[in-house]
């Protein structure tokens, strides 16, 4: 009788050993290592992906893989990655209503793809997507419960490619950004809205920017750490929304630029029917990033992002004030 109290007090130490060791995620971490590919690897959110995973990174360009052809896709079957991370896209948003078939094959097949490679090496799927699935009615920020209803085709290929990744795999993360700026700048759209309002500043020209759109401004290095404490913490598949705390117009976030740089620039604000373009934007599309919270992680307001992106990229040498 004694030697089986003192087998069981023995397992019961074991086992509470182990549970301290299966729930300390941290230990776990340093002891199991995550490979994460990152296709898109030199875009303005995939560069800053890379630099957050760091040794744990495979990086893989457009120039290694495509993801609209999926015989391509099969050197992950090589690399065997725990994680897939796919930012690419076509996302110019006004071409994307003129070239249907190329949005819908980038964004939505190739999701599909990449979705379908991760399933055949059972790794995790983190599909990028956008705050454009929203129609930007709401008046308030959307959040992973509200039901998307994309108002362009840029919008529309972006939400099929999160119903292919989630029909085709359940170990998938939808993450929903939005209104990026990075170091790297766009590739796909030639710079970001910052790099934009000071190249015409710098050029004397008097810019008028529309005040009547909302959206959270995001820099990319922030969303990339975010990104990899979802993993880092194994948070439960399914969808998260990844911004800087808050929302502005654009005319606001141009404001903010030229105070927080000290450019002189003749800025004015104009209302969205001054400047028509061939796809409709939805006019708030902020997103809600409660949920992102409730899991202990914080995204700082997008105004102190701003002012760290600008002394990366050397438009401002000190702290200054907004
Ligand atoms: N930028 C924004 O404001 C914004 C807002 C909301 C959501 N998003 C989403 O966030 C993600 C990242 O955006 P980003 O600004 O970082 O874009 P980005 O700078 O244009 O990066 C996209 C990367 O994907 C690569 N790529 C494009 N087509 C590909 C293909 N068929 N196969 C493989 N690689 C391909 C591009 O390479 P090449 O340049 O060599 O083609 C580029 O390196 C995208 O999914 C986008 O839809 C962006």
């Amino acid at each position: 009788m004694a030697n089986t109290k003192r087998v069981n007090q023995k397992r019961r130490i074991v086992l509470g050993e182990l549970g301290f060791y299966f729930c300390n995620w941290d230990l776990i971490n340093k002891v199991v290592k995550m490979r994460v590919a990152i296709i898109g690897a030199k875009g303005q959110l995939g560069s800053d992906l890379v630099k957050a995973f760091g040794e744990d990174a495979i990086p893989l360009t457009h120039e290694d893989l495509d993801v609209t052809d999926f015989e391509s896709l099969k050197i992950l079957n090589e690399l065997k990655p725990d994680v897939i991370i796919n930012t690419a896209a076509y996302h110019k948003t006004d071409e994307c209503e003129e070239n249907p078939e190329k949005t819908f094959l980038v964004n939505s097949v190739g999701a599909r793809n990449v979705a379908l490679i991760s399933k055949e090496i059972d790794a995790i799927n983190v599909y990028i997507s956008t705050d454009y699935v929203f129609d930007g009615t709401k008046g308030e920020p959307y959040t992973e419960e509200d039901v998307p209803n994309p108002i362009n085709v840029y919008g529309v290929s972006k939400y099929a490619g999160e119903l292919l990744v989630k029909y085709i795999t359940d170990k998938h993360y939808i993450i929903r950004v939005s209104s990026l700026f990075g170091v790297a700048g766009a590739s796909g759209k030639g710079g970001n809205f910052v790099e934009t309002m000071i190249k015409l500043a710098k050029a004397g020209r008097e810019i008028n920017v529309v005040n009547d759109i909302v959206m959270s401004p995001t820099y990319t290095r922030d969303a990339a750490l975010a990104i990899k404490e979802i993993l880092r913490k194994r948070l439960p598949y399914g969808i998260y929304h990844v911004t800087n705390d808050g929302f502005c117009t654009w005319y606001e976030f141009a404001k903010a630029i030229f105070e927080i740089t000290g450019i002189e620039v003749s800025l004015n604000p104009i209302t969205s029917d001054k400047f028509p373009t061939k796809a409709k934007r939805p006019k708030f599309s902020a997103l809600s990033i409660e949920k992102l919270k409730s899991f202990g992680i914080n995204m700082r307001p997008w105004n102190e992002a701003l002012k760290d992106y600008l002394r990366e990229k050397g438009h401002i040498y000190h702290r200054t004030k907004i």
